[in-house]
Formats: structure tokens, C-alpha cells, sequence
């Protein structure tokens, strides 16, 4: 039994099972196409809408440092996605890697978790893009009713119908094609890096530097009650819950990881990638060094032009704008972050769809899943199913608590790679690998360390979430992949091949 939960998949059958053509994506991706697309899907609602929340609640000026220490954590992963992305070049990211090195059962709960990260990841951006939208539309006097424009806005029944339907709009885009989606990602991406600068370099002018004093808010201890609430770090420890100050950051750093999110899912493109032996390391690094220099500028702009404790939670970076007198400013910004979001969206739905694609072509999910579309090369089927769910559940949520919940999936996602690069050095020393992770182990348990360390600066209830959704997880594998997995019925017929000789 515990050898066939961690039966692997060997490195080079995870290769041949792409080229059956019924079941192969067409490669057309360039290291430049990787890295606009990490660009693409890196920049997002963690800059635009996070930053002035963590600035206001956790972390004061000390943001920036916040986004220092997430993308520090992020680079030491991207080191391992790296070697592993680039040894490995087959659809499925993280999942894939681990079906190749610790086993079956490890490998679907990884890819149990990465669903969930795309999935509630994408409806989270998804609901931003809708505010930014529904403000714009404010700008120009026309008003949606609070029943349509999402949950939290409404006093009875609120579905967000922009989110939604934005959602469904990608997922017809996907179905079309990768190279249709890569094209729009690359001029959606532009526009949302330009805004970005623009408020570097316009907010630079407008820095006072008595809004930086102090750079680290002293401690200050949160109100009694709510426990669940409190990083699960400080109730381990019986520390009173406590907001800025040195520990301030590292619950800012923990949310702001969301900042992040999707340099990983460049490597979930590895297997539509003309020579992801060169290229998959060269975008996943290059996209997360660009975002992290980016990030810490913009986050020094801001607390600068206006005192943290003034900033907007909803749209900080144009409202900072509005309030020194320059509305016009502000609309640019609002008009780039709703453009940017929108590529953010479809590509964490893309790497969702490949996930589930890759799962559903090992057999852990119906096989149904993974024929791609005669004529687009796309898993159709996937991407029209999760596009649906994700199009309701962007409907019908709020944001916050669900960013917390992708971020403690994708940390856990960092951890299991990160192992799993030690294990598949020692098991295949053999294989050819274009980029290897320097100083193994050292990087790699560094990265484990360094991202269970986020993960317990995460809300204790975001932790009971966490293992709520696991342990349906287990269940889905118990009773269904553990003996339709396509290896399972290799070992059955070998058996029975076996059995049947005299
Ligand atoms: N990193 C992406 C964002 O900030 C997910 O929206």
C-alpha cells in the first residue's frame, strides 16, 4: 500500500506522455514570451490594492521592506522552480516536478493545493479588476446597483456580474488558443509596467520625507478577542497579538506575498516552451527580479507622497495622486490597473487549466479532461469547466481572507519543491539539467525555512482553511485517483501479466 502512495512517475515517461499527440500542446513560447508573461501575471492586485493595506495596518513606511523580505523568500524558490521547470518540461508545474521525485500520493496533494491557489486566486483578482472598473465607471456618472457589483457591497443578495463576467470572457480567449493569449498578454503588460513607472517617476516629486518618520512604527498591541485572527506564529508562542513594529513587517511580508504569486506559473508553460532548457530559468528569474525592483520603488513613492496612515485600501496608488491635487494622474493609474489586472486573470486561469490538465492526464482525475481540441491544441475541456466555477465563485465572494488562503497553498507548493529538488539530485544524479539551483541543499532548505516562516505569520483560521481543503483532498485521491492513476493500471496489468505466466 505505502509503496504504491509513492509509486513516481519517472522524469523521462512525464516527457514521452506529452508527445502522444492526442494529449500535446502546441510549443511556441520564447524566453522573452516567459518572461512577459511572468510580468504579466506577477504585477497585479498585490501592488495596486495590497500595498496600502499592509502600509496602513501592519508595516507603515516599512512596506517596502516587507516586499524586500517576500521577494527574497520568492527568489530562493524561483532558484528550485528553476532547476526543476528546466529538468522537467512538462505542463503542470509543481505537480509534475513532485510526481517525478516524492511519489503519488505527495504529488496530488500538491496538485490538490496549486487548484486552489490558481482558483481562488483568479477570483480574487478578478473581484479588484470589478473595483477598479466600477470606479471608473463612477468617474463617468454611470453607477452599477449595489446587487451587481458583489458581496460586499450589498446589504441582501450581491453577485459581482463584472468579475464574472470577465472571467468567462478569458476562458473563451484560452479556448482559442495560446498563441492569441500570449499576443494580448504582451500589450497588456506593457501598458500596466508604463503605469507603474508613471507613478515612480511622477510620484517621485511629490516625496515628503517627514512621512517616512517613523520608517518602523513602534508595536502596538491589537484588541483582545478574535484569536483565530492573530498570525499563528504569536499564538504559538502566547504572544499578545500585535500590529507594526519588527514583527509588523513580517505579517506585511506575509500578505504581500501575494505581490508574487505567478512566477511560479511560468513553469507550468514549460511544456509549450520551444527551448525550456534555456529559457524556462531565464523568464522565471528575469520576471521575478524585474517585479521585485519594481515593487520596493513603488512602495517607497507612495508612503512618501502621502502619510501611511492616510492611504487608501482600495485603490492606494491613484488615490495617493487625488490627494495631492492630480486627478488626472489618478485615472491613468486606475485605467492601467484595470488593464493589468485583466492578464493577470487569465494567466493564473491558465495555469489552473494545466494543472488540472496534467492531473487529469495521469489519470488522477477522469482522463475526459485531457484530450486538447482538434483544431486549437487547447485542454478545452478543463479551462470551460474550472472557467464556470471560477466565474461563479468570483460572483459570489469578498477578497481579503481568500488572497490569505492562496498564499498559505502557494507557500506550501514552495516548500514541496524545494524538497523535492534534494530528493531527485540524490535519486537521479543522472539527469541533464540546464540550470541547477547552486549550493544544494543549502538554497533549497533555506527556501523551506524561509517559507514556513510566511506561512506562519498567515491568520491561524487561514491555517484551519488550509487543512479543510486537504482533507477533502485526500478524500477525492482515496476514493478515485489511487485506482484509476494511469500508473496504478500499468501495475495492475503488469501483475496480471505476471500472474498469467506459468
Ligand atoms: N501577483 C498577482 C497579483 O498581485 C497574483 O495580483
Amino acid at each position: 500500500m505505502s509503496s504504491a502512495l509513492f509509486r513516481t512517475k519517472n522524469v523521462e515517461q512525464s516527457i514521452q506522455d506529452t508527445e502522444e499527440p492526442e494529449h500535446s500542446l502546441k510549443k511556441s513560447l520564447s524566453a522573452l514570451d516567459l518572461t512577459v508573461f511572468g510580468v504579466g501575471v506577477i504585477i497585479g492586485t498585490g501592488i495596486f490594492v495590497l500595498t496600502g493595506q499592509v502600509a496602513k495596518n501592519n508595516a507603515g513606511p516599512a512596506v517596502s521592506l516587507a516586499f524586500v523580505a517576500a521577494g527574497v523568500v520568492c527568489g530562493l524558490a524561483a532558484l528550485c522552480y528553476a532547476e526543476f521547470a528546466s529538468t522537467v518540461p512538462v505542463a503542470g508545474s509543481a505537480y509534475t516536478f513532485s510526481y517525478a521525485s516524492l511519489g503519488e500520493l505527495p504529488a496530488w496533494i500538491i496538485g490538490w493545493d496549486l487548484v486552489l491557489e490558481f482558483a481562488l486566486g483568479t477570483a480574487v483578482v478578478a473581484v479588484g479588476w470589478s473595483g477598479y472598473i466600477r470606479s471608473l465607471l463612477d468617474n463617468a456618472g454611470w453607477h452599477l446597483p449595489d446587487y451587481l457589483a458583489g458581496r460586499d457591497n450589498a446589504t441582501g443578495f450581491g453577485f459581482d456580474i463584472l468579475a464574472a463576467a470577465l472571467v468567462l470572457v478569458l476562458t473563451g480567449i484560452l479556448v482559442l488558443g495560446m498563441k492569441l493569449s500570449a499576443r494580448i498578454t504582451s500589450l497588456v503588460v506593457a501598458i500596466k509596467v508604463v503605469v507603474v513607472l508613471i507613478v515612480i517617476a511622477a510620484g517621485a516629486f511629490f516625496i515628503h520625507g517627514d512621512h517616512y518618520k517613523p520608517f518602523i512604527p513602534p508595536s502596538q498591541p491589537v484588541p483582545a478577542g478574535g484569536n483565530l485572527k492573530a498570525p499563528l506564529i504569536q499564538l504559538m508562542f502566547g504572544w499578545a497579538p500585535s500590529n507594526f513594529g519588527v514583527m509588523g513587517i513580517f505579517t506585511a511580508a506575509s500578505v504581500v506575498f501575494f505581490a508574487f504569486i505567478g512566477f511560479d506559473i511560468v513553469a507550468t508553460a514549460a511544456e509549450e516552451t520551444r527551448n525550456p532548457q534555456r529559457d524556462m530559468p531565464r523568464g522565471i528569474l528575469g520576471s521575478l527580479f524585474i517585479c521585485t525592483v519594481l515593487y520596493v520603488a513603488v512602495s517607497i513613492v507612495v508612503t512618501g507622497m502621502e502619510k501611511y496612515s492616510k492611504l487608501s485600501v482600495e485603490a492606494p496608488l491613484a488615490d495617493a495622486f487625488k490627494a495631492i491635487g492630480h486627478p488626472w494622474y489618478a485615472g491613468v493609474i486606475s485605467f492601467g490597473a484595470a488593464v493589468g489586472l485583466t492578464t493577470v486573470c487569465m494567466i493564473l486561469l491558465l495555469g489552473q487549466t494545466r494543472v488540472f490538465f496534467a492531473m487529469s492526464r495521469d489519470g488522477l482525475l477522469p482522463r475526459f479532461f485531457s484530450r486538447v481540441h482538434p483544431r486549437f491544441k487547447t485542454p478545452h475541456r478543463p479551462t470551460v469547466l474550472l472557467g464556470v466555477i471560477i466565474a461563479i465563485v468570483a460572483g459570489f465572494t469578498s477578497l481579503s481572507e481568500l488572497a490569505e488562503l492562496v498564499n498559505i497553498g502557494t507557500l506550501f507548493a514552495f516548500v514541496v519543491v524545494a524538497i523535492s529538488v534534494i530528493i531527485l539530485r540524490r535519486t537521479r544524479p543522472d539527469l541533464p539539467r540546464a540550470f541547477r539551483t547552486p549550493w544544494v541543499p543549502v538554497i533549497p532548505v533555506l527556501s523551506v525555512c524561509a517559507s514556513l516562516w510566511l506561512m506562519l505569520n498567515l491568520p491561524a483560521e487561514t491555517w484551519l482553511r488550509f487543512a479543510i481543503w486537504m482533507v477533502i483532498g485526500f478524500f477525492v485521491y482515496f476514493l478515485y485517483g489511487r485506482t484509476h492513476s494511469r500508473l496504478a493500471l500499468r501495475d495492475k496489468a503488469a501483475q496480471q501479466t505476471a500472474g498469467d505466466t506459468p
